[in-house]
């Protein structure tokens, strides 16, 4: 198996409905080629992690840089890999909205976020370096 991160800027400030489509669309696919990972939108960034069959990681990641949604897609790890980080998620997704964000749900977010850093193990240090840019991403307050 195999996994990759990578990080991409969203091309307009990504609507609601817009990310349901897309996240219905990948979970429906990924689920089809048992593809797992997560993605994080915070502040106009995506960083999203996916793990499973190198061949079908290449095809779909292949899409992804072409996807007009977003720009600048920059892998920046990637390893081979025996044990998925996500095993029982299609694709976790945690956004953010920070133009409507209060403090508090921006807090909120940050805690989850380092809650599930702390209780999903690092498989790989590709995993590593995923947490690495979300904690580095999340530290840059919105407000
Ligand atoms: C940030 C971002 C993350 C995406 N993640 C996935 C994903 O995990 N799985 C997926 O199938 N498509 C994902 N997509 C959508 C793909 O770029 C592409 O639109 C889709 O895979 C096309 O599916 P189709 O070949 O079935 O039409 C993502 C797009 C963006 C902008």
């Amino acid at each position: 198996m195999y996994t990759l991160t990578y990080e991409s800027t969203a091309t307009n400030t990504v609507k609601g409905a817009e990310m349901e489509e897309l996240l219905e669309k990948a979970r429906t696919n990924n689920s089809r080629d048992s593809i797992t990972g997560c993605l994080i939108y915070y502040k106009g960034s995506f960083v999203q992690l996916l793990e499973g069959d190198k061949s079908k990681i290449e095809v779909l990641y292949a899409k992804i840089q072409k996807d007009e949604r977003h720009k600048n897609v920059t892998l920046f790890s990637e390893d081979e890999i025996s044990t998925r980080m996500f095993p029982n998620w299609g694709m976790a997704y945690y956004p953010i909205n920070e133009n409507h964000a209060t403090k508090y749900e921006y807090e909120q977010f940050k805690r989850n976020l380092i809650m599930l850093s702390d209780l999903v193990k690092p498989t790989s240090a590709t995993a590593k370096q995923f947490w690495k840019k979300i904690k580095n991403l999340i530290s840059d307050p919105p407000l």
